[in-house]
């Protein structure tokens, strides 16, 4: 098969579109023919040599995939050679073919074609496991989401609407957050022209946030705790603001806030396998219902893969790049 391979880590024209030998369906595990898979951030720390794969999986990018099940390994039940599926992975997605961990697959949704649900597996995952497993959001509550028109905030605006939360989005130009208000948002704020604490305060008559979803990690520490109402909860999934900043403890003891983060690329395969089965439970119903979509910017060919890395580095998208294999 072909695959995106990183001879050496650098820019994007590190990725390199060469001929690999075929995974195998190891026990527990299904081989799926890729059509699609998606650009994740952490692809690009990957090309860059800040972000190796987990010990013993695929050495190639690509985070998620759709696809048609071609093997089905030792000990799997449950699917079928020809399913159309899509699946959390640990790596490989950048590739014709990957072995998936059975529990990782879900079925392509009812009304979605099978290359655009490689947009869904990992934002879906990632802001079930964090918004609704850690932190509990409730209908009535006020969710902030920071980056609102990325991969995971187009998906975390859409789910935390159908639970009856009150969404409030951070991004950076107005087409973007005019996007955001398409999808449900309520509360628009421009991060580089207005404070999201102030604009965040004023919306909810001085509560704050009862959830926040942070990509920003250090730099957006202190704010976002002056951000979060009285028994808040805060989930720092990303680092794109640094990985050191100063915890005002004394704000989060008043407020009887939490700080959790996560990722969801290093738990174990049992771990992702019982996000994927809550998901299938709770949100594919909503997908299939035609109330959450999965968010495309745009296709761009596998072997083009450099180029979805520039747009997605240059912040030029809005929801989810995907890379759809050659026919
Ligand atoms: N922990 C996990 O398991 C996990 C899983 C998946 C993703 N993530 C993280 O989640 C984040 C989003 O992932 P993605 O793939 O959806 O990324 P993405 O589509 O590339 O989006 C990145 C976003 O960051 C926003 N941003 C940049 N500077 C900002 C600022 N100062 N304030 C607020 N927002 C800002 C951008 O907004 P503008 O374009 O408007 O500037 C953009 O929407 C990334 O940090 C990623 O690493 C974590």
């Amino acid at each position: 098969m072909h695959a995106i391979t990183i001879p050496e880590p650098g820019g994007p024209e590190a990725l390199v579109w060469d001929e690999v030998p075929d995974p195998v369906a190891g026990e527990g595990e299904v081989l799926v023919d890729v059509v699609a898979t998606a650009v994740n951030r952490a692809d690009i720390l990957q090309r860059q040599g800040f972000y190796d794969p987990p010990p013993g999986t695929s050495p190639y990018p690509g985070l998620e995939c759709s696809g048609r099940v071609a093997e089905i390994g030792p000990g799997v039940s449950g699917w079928a050679v020809g399913d159309e599926v899509c699946a959390l992975l640990s790596g490989g997605g950048y590739a014709e073919k990957v072995a998936v961990p059975a529990g990782q697959l879900l079925p392509v949704p009812e009304g979605i074609a099978v290359d655009r649900a490689a947009g869904l597996p990992e934002v879906v995952c990632t802001v079930w496991s964090n918004v609704f497993m850690v932190a509990h959001l409730r209908p009535g509550e006020t969710f902030l989401v920071h980056g609102g028109s990325s991969g995971i905030g187009t998906m975390a605006i859409q789910l935390a609407k159908a639970v009856g939360a009150k969404v409030a989005v951070t991004a950076g130009t107005r087409e973007k957050l005019e996007r955001c208000a398409e999808l449900g948002a309520d509360v628009l704020i421009n991060y580089r022209e207005q404070d999201f604490v102030a604009e965040l305060r004023e919306a909810t008559g001085g509560k704050g946030a009862d959830v926040i979803l942070d990509n920003m990690g250090a730099k957006y520490l202190d704010r976002n705790v002056q951000a979060l109402a009285v028994n808040g909860r805060l989930v720092i999934i990303g680092m794109q603001g640094g990985v050191k900043g100063e915890l005002n403890i004394g704000a989060l003891l008043a407020k009887r806030a939490a700080i959790t983060a996560t990722t969801l690329r290093a738990r174990p395969v049992e771990e992702k396998a019982a996000i994927v089965a809550a998901v299938r439970e709770h949100v594919w119903p909503l997908v299939s219902g035609g109330h959450v979509r999965p968010v495309i910017d745009r296709e761009i060919p596998m072997p083009d893969a450099a180029q979805a890395h520039r747009i997605v580095e240059d912040s030029s998208h809005i929801g989810k790049v995907l890379l759809v294999t050659p026919s």
